[in-house]
């Protein structure tokens, strides 16, 4: 039986550290909003010349060493963001371009919070099949030059940050499925009913414009992320845990089977709320948010990095993931590391 595994690991964020009375500089908030709202503490930000291939480069770099594999060794790239280094061609292109890797196809996910799981079930599906051996998956973002830094936007700025996770896929033969180390499944959804509750409206075609972006745009800011907030939390509070107990119930496990849960980073509070509706204890949830805040098709890759470094994540460990964002997009997985 041919499935796949994870066999390397990497992030990247910039240099410079935000802290939340830094944005006092830009707009009216709080350290106190900013950390009873979402449990973001800091978050960091690129320089003027870096860009998201940049950072997700880095964290490529970071995974191919550990896989001991050269960027001619794989077979697909797949690159999740939703703060493109242009508006075309897509930043796996990019991405490519500077790793080195002619040739092979490299593809974007465009599913924002969720983009992680679905490159990784893409690359799974390819790999399941025998097409591919070697796939890099990276969920990169930089939005730091996207965000509306007024008191206008500060419902949605205070919550994202710029960083970069990135794995390595690779085929391996299953002898044991009980103690192997491989993905055991992904679980896919969207709702596109609920598509403008958080998103950029422009540039685009479906602007009722001639042009996907015009001087009034500007000055009505639709260049910058709107969010309904109270929608989100409500639909992310419940999705995320329906996600996991679907992907439980796939598997055969029950809730205190998982090792660890590494999930999304949108609010701690969320990801509070989930573990309280799972029953699930403190310590089996790894958060990262109070660091870096929401790096979108980030969190999991680096919530992954930040789990092996506090020894929490070994081989062998049974792990369950969960993201939800924009589109509406949710989705989940569950892999023994
Ligand atoms: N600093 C200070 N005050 C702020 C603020 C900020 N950064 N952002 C908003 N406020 C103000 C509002 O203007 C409002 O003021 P008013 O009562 O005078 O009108 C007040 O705080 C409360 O705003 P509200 O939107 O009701 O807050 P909330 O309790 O719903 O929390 C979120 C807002 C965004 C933290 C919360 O809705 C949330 O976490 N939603 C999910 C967001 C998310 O996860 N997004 C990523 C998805 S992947």
């Amino acid at each position: 039986m041919i499935r796949s595994r994870f066999t390397g690991l990497g992030m990247a964020v910039p240099p410079n550290c935000i802290k939340n009375n830094d944005l006092q500089r830009y707009m009216d908030t709080s350290d106190d909003w900013i950390r009873q709202r979402s449990g973001i503490e800091q978050r960091y930000w690129v320089d003027e010349g870096v860009s998201t291939s940049d950072l997700g480069l880095e964290a490529a770099n970071v995974a191919l060493e550990q896989a001991k594999l050269k960027p001619a060794d794989l077979d697909m790239i797949l690159f999740a963001t939703l703060s493109p280094d242009h508006e075309f061609p897509g930043t796996a292109c990019f991405l490519q371009g500077k790793l080195g890797a002619p040739g092979i196809p490299a593809i974007d996910i465009r599913q924002q919070c969720s983009g992680f799981i679905y490159s990784v079930a893409v690359a799974d599906q390819f790999i399941r099949t025998g097409a591919i051996r070697r796939a890099l998956v990276v969920g990169a973002e930089v939005h730091s030059k996207g965000l509306d830094l007024t008191t206008r936007g500060r419902d949605v700025s205070v919550l994202f940050g710029d960083g970069a996770g990135a794995v390595v896929m690779e085929a391996t033969s299953i002898q044991n499925p009980k103690t192997d180390s491989f993905l055991w499944s992904t679980h896919l959804h969207a709702d596109g009913t609920h598509a403008q509750e958080l998103w950029t409206a422009a540039p685009g075609t479906g602007l009722k414009t001639k042009e996907r972006i015009l001087q009034p745009h500007l000055e009505e800011a639709v260049h910058y992320p709107k969010m309904n907030g109270k929608s989100v939390f409500i639909h992310a509070s419940q999705k995320m845990p329906e996600s996991l107990q679907e992907a439980l119930l796939a598997n055969g496990l029950s809730s205190e089977e998982i090792d660890l849960y590494v999930l999304h980073q949108a609010n701690l509070r969320i990801n509070q709320k989930c573990a309280e509706v799972m029953g699930l204890p403190d310590e089996k949830v790894f958060n990262t948010i109070q660091k870096y805040g929401n790096t979108t098709a980030a969190t999991i890759p680096i919530g992954l990095v930040e789990a092996e470094k506090a020894s929490r994540l070994k081989q062998g460990t049974l792990v369950a993931s969960a993201a939800f964002g924009s589109g509406y997009t949710w989705a989940s997985m569950i892999y023994r590391w």
